[in-house]
């Protein structure tokens, strides 16, 4: 029988992203299944608004502004905690959508510190707090960026198949140990900042993303599959779970509707 509530001692779970889209959204699912929830991302209205609410609600939520590209505030932020049950390393994103031959090293750059390095400062920080809770959990929000290019995406593409390859090892690596290592690859979901930070907040080429797609994913249903293979029992290890809409075969197949 699957256990939707994990055990008593590994109750707290850590989302980072959690001002907005994917991030919020599974803040908001696992707060619904039980856990304590401690919301983390750079602009601090946004999670103490959400905070607020979680705690309105009658769950448990604390908001903890951080930058994930951060180590010093990192370390500073794990000690706050004796265990921690589940990581969900959510934070990232992409900027811009140039090919290789004029891409914004600076993109590449500040890409691979969000998506990569971001999640390796936070999982390297919380995993003795993992190890401790006795059934710890790390979750990795990668995408299908993680595991095929696509022209313009390279910047990104290679960003995430780093997120994708410390997931990977990291698993290797601590195999015997009470810690999953859980993948969550989503295709094409339309958050409300995705598209729009992408394109330095040009809302025309943000919305062509979209364009004609008739249901793409919504920021509930990644989060969904987050709390779902979250709330598997201990020992089952969901390693990779890619999730698409319907209209998305791969990441330069999609079907657009023409009116
Ligand atoms: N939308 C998609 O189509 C899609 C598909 C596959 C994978 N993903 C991945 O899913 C994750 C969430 O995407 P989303 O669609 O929800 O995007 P989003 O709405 O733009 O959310 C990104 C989140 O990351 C946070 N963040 C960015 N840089 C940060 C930093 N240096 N330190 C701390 N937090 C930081 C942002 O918060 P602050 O700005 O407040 O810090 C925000 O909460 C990302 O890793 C993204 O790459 C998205």
């Amino acid at each position: 029988m699957a256990t939707a509530v994990p055990p008593a001692a590994s109750r707290i779970a850590v989302v980072t992203g959690a001002s907005g889209g994917i991030g919020a959204a599974t803040a908001r699912r696992l707060a619904e299944a039980g856990y304590r929830v401690v919301l983390t991302a750079r602009r601090k209205d946004r999670i103490e608004a959400l905070a607020e609410e979680l705690t309105a609600a009658g769950h448990s939520a604390t908001a903890y502004p951080l930058d994930v590209t951060d180590r010093a505030a990192v370390d500073e932020f794990a000690t706050a905690f004796r265990t921690v049950g589940v990581l969900v390393n959510n934070a990232g994103g992409a900027l811009g959508a140039d090919p290789v031959a004029t891409g914004d090293p600076q993109d590449w750059r500040t890409m691979y510190e969000t998506n990569v390095i971001g999640t390796l400062n936070l999982t390297q920080a919380l995993l003795p707090k993992l190890d401790a809770s006795g059934d710890g959990t790390v979750v990795v929000v990668s995408s299908t960026a993680g595991h095929a290019t696509y022209e313009g995406g390279a910047g990104y593409v290679a960003a995430k198949h780093g997120a994708h390859v410390l997931a990977e090892t990291l698993r290797l690596e601590i195999v015997g140990r009470p810690v999953r290592v859980i993948e969550i690859a989503p295709g094409m979901v339309k958050t409300e900042e995705f598209a729009l930070t992408r394109f330095g907040g040009d809302a025309e080429k943000a919305a062509r993303v979209y364009e004609g797609v008739a249901e793409p994913l919504t920021a509930d249903d990644v989060a969904d599959t987050v709390a779902w293979a979250v709330t598997r029992p201990p020992h089952v290890n969901i390693d990779l779970l890619v999730v698409r809409p319907r209209a998305q075969a791969s990441n330069t197949k999609v079907h657009r509707e023409t009116r």
